[in-house]
């Protein structure tokens, strides 16, 4: 299990983060929705140890790992998606996701065969010759997002790894995250595509200015009126992207 407390953090004047408090367990998915600017991605970034927190810690399985180095985070299984695809260097498709599947395998043929197989599975095989700068940004978040999975996380974190993408491509990575979750994975997923929210999260946590103001089913925080004020005092040329459905049945009373 997942244990972010008491996380504050600020950027010079700026206090981006107050007292953060919640848990994502094993095979569970968490949605962390918010308005732009929220503080979303900092918090996911302190959890993959790509920033240190001002105060407060992060523990996974009982163990603290608040402030450890990225690459520690990941050899610990916590593995995480970048809002905006890094630059991978002269890397193909199939050697980014086989250098991530080098986690649980055992020397480079078990690393290759993880890797075919989880290109399979997103349908990326045909891709797997080309330079990750050469295809679509939608394609570089499949394989971002494949990479991820071929560590076989504990904890996997996604930084909206639905935008830009097809209906056909937001259904694919809707099933692969499903299958990770059956795989016992805690997942954190920051995402503004509420059908993707409706279809997979177990747990809401909403974050704005630097605070959880809601938790719960995505049914209870539609229906919290901070988060309704909170998503409403957004500019209407984000209300839509942000869009909280109104009427949203908690989990078991449908
Ligand atoms: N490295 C940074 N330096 C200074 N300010 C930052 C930095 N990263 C984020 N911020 C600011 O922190 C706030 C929260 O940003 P972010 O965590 O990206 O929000 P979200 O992902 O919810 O949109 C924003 O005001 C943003 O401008
Ligand atoms: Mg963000």
């Amino acid at each position: 299990m997942l244990s972010v407390s008491n996380v504050a953090k600020s950027f010079g004047g700026l206090h981006v983060l107050h007292d953060v408090n919640f848990t994502a367990d094993s095979a569970s998915i968490t949605a962390l929705i918010g308005p732009n600017g929220a503080g979303k991605s900092t918090l996911v970034n302190i959890i993959g140890g790509v920033l240190k927190p001002d105060a407060g810690r992060v523990h996974l399985d009982g163990e603290d790992v608040t402030g450890v180095p990225s690459a520690t985070a990941f050899a610990k299984g916590i593995t995480r998606t970048f809002q905006i695809s890094g630059n991978v260097g002269s890397l193909n498709v199939f050697e980014s996701v086989a250098v991530a599947a080098y986690r649980q395998a055992r020397g480079y043929r078990q690393a290759n065969a993880l890797a075919r197989a989880e290109l399979e599975r997103f349908e990326l095989w045909e891709y797997r010759d080309q330079q990750l700068g050469s295809i679509p940004t939608a394609l570089t978040r499949l394989v971002d997002f494949a990479r991820a999975m071929v560590s076989r996380p504990k904890v996997l974190l996604l930084d909206e790894v639905m935008a830009g993408l097809t209906p056909h491509e937001v259904d694919l990575v809707i099933r692969q995250v499903g299958t990770c979750r059956e795989q016992g994975v805690a997942i954190v997923m920051i995402e503004h595509v509420m059908q993707a929210v409706e279809a997979l999260a177990d747990h809401v946590v909403v974050l704005n200015q630097g605070q959880v103001i809601a938790s719960g089913s995505l049914g209870d925080v539609s229906r919290n009126a901070e988060v309704v004020e909170a998503y409403l005092g957004t500019p209407p040329s984000e209300r839509d992207e942000v869009r909280v459905p109104a009427d949203t049945p908690a989990k078991g009373q449908q």
